[in-house]
């Protein structure tokens, strides 16, 4: 029999292309989702496994993908990662912004993982949702992003409970800083003391993977984050006083 799929968007960089790299080195076959097509072939043929150009952004961009994940009888795990970031202002008139960072960050993982649940189910498979650190706690730099997050986490808790049902184990993966394409973090990475709390792709994806072999619900990357998720629920007026201090120093 064939073995099950590893399916991972936002799979051309960053940390979906190190969580790729590490399922194509133990041997497993992989689909890499994303929009740009040169990167995402080049990263594919480097992997040797195939690519499929999506945007899981919206219900018309994923069309192709549900019909290759329906004719795919076993999926192994789906690692809902793509995204970006959303650092637009809190209040703009027509409220794009926020639409948008709903429409990638979280309805993404809700319209992906409907397309592989099928597939999932008979593999007893696996899902990760990267979420973040910022489904825990909000910052005022980047509010829509912030928002997203919080609604990604709450339906990957919710999705772990339905999922265990079926025989799928669903991880909500949340990283700190990762230095990547779209998340350079150079600010953090020049302070003194902040740029220790900023990890590589390869260590966030490292620990993910280690979070979901230990059959894991939520983590970390890495796990001394949980602090945050922890001081936000008991102390949120310390957290607030927090988040003003780190936003006049890190924007
Ligand atoms: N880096 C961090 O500090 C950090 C921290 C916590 C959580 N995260 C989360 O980790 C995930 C990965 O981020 P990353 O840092 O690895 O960023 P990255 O290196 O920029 O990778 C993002 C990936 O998502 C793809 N993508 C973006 N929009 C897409 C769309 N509409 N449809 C399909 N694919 C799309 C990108 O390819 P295309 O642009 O070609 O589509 C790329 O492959 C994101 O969900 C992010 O929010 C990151």
């Amino acid at each position: 029999m064939t073995a099950p799929l590893t399916v991972v968007t936002g799979g051309s960089s960053g940390i979906g292309l190190a969580l790729a790299r590490r399922r194509a080195a133990s041997g497993e076959r992989v689909l890499l989702v994303a929009r740009g097509r040169e990167r995402l072939e080049a990263a594919a043929a480097a992997l040797g496994a195939e690519a499929l150009a999506a945007d899981v952004a919206h219900d018309d961009g994923i069309a192709a993908l549900g019909e290759r994940l329906a004719a795919e009888p076993r999926i192994g795990l789906l690692v809902n990662n793509a995204g970006g970031p959303f650092r637009a202002p809190l209040l703009d008139h027509d409220h794009a912004a926020a639409r948008d960072a709903v429409d990638l960050l979280y309805l993404s993982m809700v319209r992906v993982t409907g397309l592989a649940w099928d597939g999932l189910v008979a593999a007893g498979g696996s899902v990760v949702n990267v979420v973040s650190v910022a489904g825990t706690v909000a910052t005022g730099s980047a509010p829509h992003y912030a928002a997203a997050k919080h609604a990604a986490i709450a339906w990957s808790r919710a999705l772990h409970v339905e999922a265990a049902a079926v025989g799928v184990h669903v991880l909500t993966a949340n990283p700190g800083p990762v230095a990547t394409g779209a998340f350079p973090h150079d600010r953090l990475r020049g302070h003194r003391w902040a740029r220790h709390a900023v990890i590589d792709d390869g260590a966030c994806a490292e620990r993910i993977l280690r979070a979901l072999e230990r059959g894991r619900a939520e983590s970390f990357q890495p796990e001394w984050w949980r602090a945050a998720a922890v001081a936000q629920a008991v102390a949120p007026g310390a957290m607030a006083w927090l988040a003003r201090r780190s936003r006049r120093r890190f924007g």
